[in-house]
């Protein structure tokens, strides 16, 4: 819309009753440009005095200079190029547009300038997403091709919104997939998220989101930062990642952006996490400082495919030593030899050393993206002129008018091009402007002499198959997150939703929903079960004591309840593991997982099982006739037999409880199901002051009572675990169904102060 009326403004102003078409002007000038018969247009942000925007704009002069110079590709044709600086914001981005549309001369007739053709036939650029998005929109109408080398955002690929746009970087949908498919790759299976609050970050991260619900990966928090942000809001971000159990972050967000969180991170040590990265920083040279190392050492994510191009250093050292001169009147080179030329410069010697920013094409990729961009327009062009009369794909099949040429038949020849660089990429556009989505994995990894590397350690290829899409490079070693590192591994099963609240912005987000029931698995129906066997327990007391009922009495009981602490034992082990696990790649599923888990109850449950059978061997218990308390009465009951025997089995009992407890109370902070371990924590709680009363009531009740003291403890702690565990559960599933399957976050995250 802004563009729409920005061109209706700037181009048609009402005199009188004739509408007078009117050329936009500004009084500006292309910061590089060379007249030839077809013009390239470039946009480019070298305002932010970023190298690698230079380097951008100096590549696609090298590339169009390389073709002038070819015999083969468009010969006889002279090239020329029109490049613009725009900060990456929309409407300066629009403004370069509209220059670049219409050539301002100062001697220009009003009124003749509109009815001749756009001075460029192409434009490659931008870099953000946003600015593309604002000259794509531009552009479109005029069906004048934009072909960006670094805008990533999916939202691009529409063709009736961008019908002019292409691009020679993968969208972003291909590596949101990707990097879903990565943290999955490598086990990290419960993770926080960044964004940019940009087109790039927000579209980015809705589809990572989404794909990553697929892949069985849980996301903690999803939070959003831009540069302009006050330092409030990234110290609040700082206290999310701080506060969070998640050690995986992946972080789906421009360099700039990043930097600025990075330094605050380190500012506060916060160190030892895994950084996932998306192609908009993850090679971005400026923030890959020692500094930052600190923070996000060994980060892994996916790259643009890099490639040496040959002779561009060499162009890129020359054109800076140009540039220097110009802008200094001085020279860096030899001594001077002709009178009147420049003279020395002097102090400068820095700048002889090619080892400059400006000059460092160690990380061609995006350049290798101008490059290819250039090429696929000049191979567009090369083709419409190659057009042969009366087999042209236009009306009648006829060809453009080779004096003539308009960007909309530039378009037309551009969705045709399919060529291979002499670094040897095949180039070509599908159906909505993209090319095909490959990637490098890169690893930041720092050599012998603290420089850091991305070192390419595996490949990415969308149009492979399901499963052969990762390929990892055998011989290069990858460096992870400090020691510390923790993965989690979790059998998350329960869906999160992150509500973050801060005075510029309110983020909502369903991170993740799972369509898991609550009562999910074995290990519950297992619990249930033996809790009934405990409630059934107290019927043994009940009756005449005989022989069996007196051995069967406690020893019912001993074995029922340590099926039931058992299971709820390794629930609680399972949550901690899966919040507190190990390494990258170690699966610690295998080690504790639901067959271990049945194991752990069988070994548990088998040792009591033991105790019982020594105690009923050695000295079991049998029936009584006490004859002491009442004058009377004769008391039936059952002597223990062996004492030892009857409290090895509650101090086992006892022991499982307190172990229990303990790592119940360890992991009750975890934001695991429905705080699982909170309750947890509770019902042994609630069971351990049940038999640490039950003690000297039993010792110090006489004959009859001392059953119903142990009645009434079988009972109350049963009780104690059936509320804590599976109320909250039925209180769920009866009155908050939605809750069960979906974005039901557990409170933790939410009461984390935010
Ligand atoms: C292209 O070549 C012509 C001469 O053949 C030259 O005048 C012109 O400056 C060259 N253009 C570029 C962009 O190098
Ligand atoms: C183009 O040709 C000129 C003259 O032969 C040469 O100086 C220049 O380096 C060439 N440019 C490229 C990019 O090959
Ligand atoms: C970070 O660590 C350094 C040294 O390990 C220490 O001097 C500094 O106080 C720490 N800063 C914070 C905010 O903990
Ligand atoms: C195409 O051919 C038809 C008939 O031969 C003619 O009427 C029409 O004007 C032609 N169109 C163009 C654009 O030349
Ligand atoms: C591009 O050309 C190559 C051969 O040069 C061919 O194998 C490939 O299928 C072509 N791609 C498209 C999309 O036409």
């Amino acid at each position: 819309m802004l563009s729409a009326e920005l061109l209706l403004l700037s181009l048609l102003t009402t005199k009188g009753e004739s509408p007078v078409c009117q050329t936009y002007r500004t009084e500006e000038v292309s910061q590089f440009s060379k007249d030839g018969d077809i013009i390239f247009g470039g946009i480019f942000s070298f305002h932010q005095l970023d190298p690698g925007e230079l380097q951008y704009a100096f590549t696609m002069m090298f590339a169009i200079e390389e073709i002038n110079n070819s015999s083969e590709l468009l010969p006889g044709v002279t090239l020329g190029y029109r490049i613009f600086d725009s900060c990456p914001s929309i409407p300066l981005s629009i403004r370069a547009s509209l220059n670049l549309m219409n050539k301002y001369s100062e001697n220009e007739n009003k009124g003749e300038s509109c009815h001749k053709p756009s001075s460029v036939h192409a434009v490659i650029g931008e870099t953000t997403s946003t600015s593309t998005i604002g000259i794509a929109r531009t552009m479109g109408p005029f069906h004048i091709p934009v072909i960006s080398h670094s805008a990533t955002c999916a939202c691009l690929s529409n063709r009736r919104e961008f019908p002019s746009f292409f691009r020679t970087i993968p969208s972003d949908i291909y590596q949101s997939r990707a990097l879903a498919k990565l943290v999955k790759h490598f086990g990290w299976t419960w993770v926080g998220a960044i964004r940019t609050n940009s087109d790039y970050g927000n579209g980015g991260m809705a589809t990572f989101l989404k794909a990553a619900e697929k892949e069985g990966v849980c996301v903690e928090y999803s939070v959003a930062i831009y540069r302009t942000d006050p330092r409030k809001l990234f110290l609040e971000v700082v206290d999310i990642i701080k506060k969070s159990t998640s050690k995986v972050i992946v972080a789906f967000a421009d360099g700039t952006d990043l930097d600025i969180l990075i330094k605050e991170l380190h500012a506060q040590n916060v160190t030892g996490l895994q950084w996932v990265g998306s192609e908009g920083w993850i090679t971005y040279r400026y923030i890959a400082s020692a500094v930052n190392y600190a923070v996000v050492q060994g980060a892994v994510g996916f790259a643009a495919l890099n490639a040496h191009i040959p002779g561009l250093q060499e162009f890129l050292v020359n054109s800076l030593l140009e540039l220097w001169e110009n802008v200094f009147g001085c020279s860096l080179r030899s001594p001077p030899k002709t009178p009147g030329s420049l003279g020395l410069c002097s102090g400068l010697e820095s700048l002889r050393d090619t080892d400059t920013r400006f000059t460092d094409v160690s990380d061609a990729s995006l350049l290798n993206n101008v490059y290819k961009a250039t090429y696929a327009v000049a191979h567009a062009v090369h083709m419409l002129l190659m057009c042969e009369e009366g087999k042209g794909p236009f009306e009648n099949n006829t060809c453009a008018d080779k004096e003539n040429v308009q960007p909309w038949q530039v378009l037309h020849y551009l969705t045709k091009v399919n060529f291979t660089t002499k670094v040897g990429d095949n180039v070509f556009f599908d159906d909505f402007g993209d090319p095909v989505a490959r990637y490098a994995l890169v690893n930041w990894q720092m050599d012998e002499n603290g420089y850091i590397v991305f070192q390419t350690i595996g490949y990415y290829d969308a149009s492979q198959s399901e499963g052969e899409q990762f390929e990892m490079k055998r011989d290069v070693r990858a460096v992870w997150a400090g020691h510390s590192l923790q993965v989690s591994r979790g059998r998350l099963s329960y869906p999160i939703k992150v509500v973050l609240k801060h005075p510029y912005l309110e983020l909502t987000e369903n991170a993740l929903k799972h369509n898991r029931p609550v009562v999910k698995d074995f290990s519950i129906f297992l619990l249930l079960f033996s809790l009934t066997l405990c409630f059934l327990c107290s019927l043994t007391f009940i009756g005449r004591p005989s022989h069996w009922s007196c051995m069967l009495r406690h020893t019912a009981f001993g074995i029922t309840f340590v099926l039931c602490i058992s299971c709820v034992l390794g629930k609680t082990i399972v949550v901690l593991m899966a919040f507190r696990a190990t390494l990258p790649g170690s699966n610690v599923m295998k080690w504790f997982g639901p067959v271990q888990q049945r194991l752990s109850v069988l070994a548990f449950t088998l040792i009591q099982v033991l105790i019982c059978v020594l105690w009923l061997t050695i000295n079991p218990p049998f029936p009584f006739k006490n004859m002491e308390h009442y004058k009377e009465k004769i008391i039936l009951e059952c002597a223990l037999g062996s004492p030892v025997g009857f409290w090895a089995v509650l101090g086992y009992i006892g022991l499982l409880a307190m172990l229990c407890f303990v790592l119940a109370f360890l992991g009750r902070n975890l934001p695991d199901n429905f705080n699982e371990a909170k309750f947890i924590t509770f019902s042994m709680l609630i069971f351990c002051a049940v038999w640490i009363t039950f003690i000297p009531a039993y010792v110090s009740s006489p004959g009859k009572f001392t059953v119903a003291v142990e009645i009434f403890a079988i009972l109350a702690s049963s009780y104690g675990l059936l509320f804590c565990i599976f109320i909250p559960k039925c209180y769920i599933i009866l009155m908050k169904p939605e809750n069960n399957t979906k974005k039901h976050l557990m409170g933790k995250i939410m009461s984390r102060g935010l």
